[in-house]
């Protein structure tokens, strides 16, 4: 059977990167697959300090911000991951399969605990494990991702491998990362040499999916590009991180490939191609943002539909986690 499972942090400002890269495929995916989870995930957001009045304004968001880019409530499960025990439960246990070794590879970790790792949260050093727990808490099989969270699926993949080694063979899935489309790994408008991120301190280096219009035109016009024009067809991409990044985003947007829209802008300056993308992702994004406030003005019908989502997704838990402990040896009776 498949399943699909993904997941966003409540960390605030949502940006370009994680519509392209995550919940715009999301959207398609629900037409294919019958079975869908999209999770909220609030207990990873807390790795990180997070003021507990914004990490709640912040779940709504996201879950609006999910719906309002075409995620269906009715027919997937929506929910926050802090709602069904489940989660934490069997981090727990794959705390005690994954080993050290394996941790310490994760780049997330290092960039994200930065020179001062002493001081970097214990659930920041596990959270791989957690992220595996999300997944085959539900015995998820397809994970739709941008380009970063590959290795955390990697991860994925060896807990799930030793688990069943270790307790059963077949107990879990060996799930199959989901990187697809050209907006998998969106980068900075400042630096074309690190991705768009939620935390970055210039506001001018991502595209908010709550910005104006004026604000997504502006940001665009700012970005970094170096001195040339766009490059030809034939010339490439090559060695031009932030214009492949401003021509990725268009083909993204408009779904057209990289080399049709060099085909049209190639030769030209940045200005005109500046203006035109800046005009595309308004056209894009506004539709979605409209949606959002309306959602978001509602916070009754969005906190239903978590609630709604964590029973159904906690009905499918049930059985895993009772297996999961069976095959453990926890006693229960
Ligand atoms: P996060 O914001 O870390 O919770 O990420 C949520 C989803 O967005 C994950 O599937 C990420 O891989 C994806 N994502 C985050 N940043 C980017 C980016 N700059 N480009 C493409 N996908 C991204
Ligand atoms: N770690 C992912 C991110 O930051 C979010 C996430 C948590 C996730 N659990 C997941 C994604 C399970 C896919 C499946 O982007």
């Amino acid at each position: 059977m498949k399943r699909i499972f993904s997941g966003v942090q409540p960390t605030g400002n949502l940006h370009l990167g994680n519509y392209l890269g995550a919940i715009r495929n999301w959207v398609r995916l629900q037409d294919d697959f019958d079975d869908c989870l999209f999770c909220v995930v609030d207990m990873h957001a807390i790795t990180v300090w997070q003021d507990p009045d914004h990490l709640r304004a912040n779940t709504l968001e996201t879950a609006s911000a999910m719906m309002a880019a075409g995620v269906d409530a009715s027919r997937n499960v929506i929910f926050n991951q802090s709602q069904v025990a489940g989660h934490a439960e069997l981090a727990w246990i794959f705390n005690c399969v994954a080993r050290l070794g394996w941790l310490e590879r994760m780049t997330q970790f290092k960039e994200k605990a930065g020179k001062d790792k002493e001081r970097a949260s214990v659930g920041l050093y596990a959270y791989p494990n957690l992220m595996a727990a999300d997944i085959l808490l539900y015995k998820g099989t397809h994970v739709p991702v941008g380009e970063d969270q590959k290795q955390h699926l990697e991860l994925a993949r060896d807990i799930a491998a030793k688990f069943n080694h270790d307790y059963g063979q077949e107990t879990f899935p060996i799930v199959e990362p989901m990187i697809l489309g050209t907006g998998t790994r969106i980068m900075s408008l400042k630096n074309g040499a690190s991705k768009m991120s939620k935390s970055d301190p210039s506001d001018l280096s991502r595209i908010n999916m709550t910005d104006d219009a004026g604000s997504i035109i502006r940001k665009i016009r700012k970005a970094v590009t170096d001195p040339d024009g766009l490059p030809s067809e034939e010339v490439g991409l090559e060695g031009r991180p932030e214009a492949a990044n401003l021509v990725g985003i268009f083909a993204a947007l408009a779904g057209r490939d990289i080399a049709d829209v060099l085909s049209q802008f190639g030769g030209q300056g940045f200005g005109t191609f500046k203006q035109v993308l800046g005009e595309l992702a308004v056209d894009k994004l506004s539709p979605i943002q409209d949606e959002m406030r309306r959602l978001m003005a509602d916070q009754t019908y969005v906190g239903q539909v978590l609630t709604d989502g964590a029973v159904q997704a906690g009905a499918i838990a049930g059985p895993v986690i009772e297996e999961v402990k069976d095959r453990v040896g926890f006693f229960r009776s």
